[in-house]
């Protein structure tokens, strides 16, 4: 079995364990991701962070931006880049935002006249994923969207900003995903169970 067609496999199973989980249980693993993600120091630290609007079972980050408002840390949401097909930008996410769905039928903020800001200015920046392993492996939906925009990172050997964490359920890890040259590593992966560098 190729690469391609495992993490093809791999998608489909991992998907659908994810979108399985009762509201409920949503409800709580967000307040668990709020909690532990609110006490680390780089996270307090940081002046401008990205995290996403929750689709298809992904575990719900918006908690994290509450606490980041309270916090004057400016939170932003990945936009498709105006031109580069493969590309996000990110644009303010403040509770003032407003919404419309974008060609995947995802909520994105209606763009302010400033440009959205590229990914090099980010110091953090929380990743939705399918699956993880315990080697930093992120397998994502599979359009090579953050795997494109973070690409300058691996590149510079890791040693750059922004901290890319992987948002996760527990059920989403996998014991060693199959990957491919442009995958790009997660410097660490928090579940609602804690967090795994
Ligand atoms: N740095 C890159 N430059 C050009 N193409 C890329 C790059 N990274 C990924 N791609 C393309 O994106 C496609 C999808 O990649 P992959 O299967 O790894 O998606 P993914 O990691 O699941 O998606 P995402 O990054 O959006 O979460 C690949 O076929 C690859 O050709
Ligand atoms: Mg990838």
């Amino acid at each position: 079995m190729n690469t391609e067609s495992g993490k093809r496999q791999l998608r489909t199973v991992l998907r659908s364990k994810r979108r399985a989980i009762p509201p409920k249980q949503q409800t709580l693993a967000a307040q668990a991701l709020v909690n532990i993600l609110s006490m680390q120091p780089w996270l307090q630290r940081a002046k401008r962070i990205a995290l996403y609007w929750p689709a298809d079972g992904e575990l719900d980050p918006r908690p994290i931006a509450h606490w980041a408002w309270q916090h004057n840390i400016a939170c932003y949401l990945p936009v498709l880049h105006r031109w580069h097909k493969r590309k996000l930008w990110f644009t303010p996410f403040t509770p003032e935002t407003l919404f419309s769905r974008n060609r995947f039928g995802i909520p994105e903020p209606i763009q302010h006249r400033a440009a959205p800001l590229s990914a090099h200015h980010l110091d953090v920046v929380l990743m939705p994923l399918v699956g993880f392993d315990r080697h930093g492996g992120r397998l994502g939906m599979g359009g090579g969207f953050y795997d494109t925009t973070f690409a300058f990172k691996r590149r510079q050997n890791g040693f750059t900003k922004p901290r890319l964490i992987g948002i996760a359920h527990s059920c989403q890890e996998v014991e060693q995903l199959p990957l491919e040259p442009w995958d790009i590593g997660l410097d660490a992966v928090v579940t609602e169970e804690g967090m795994i560098v």
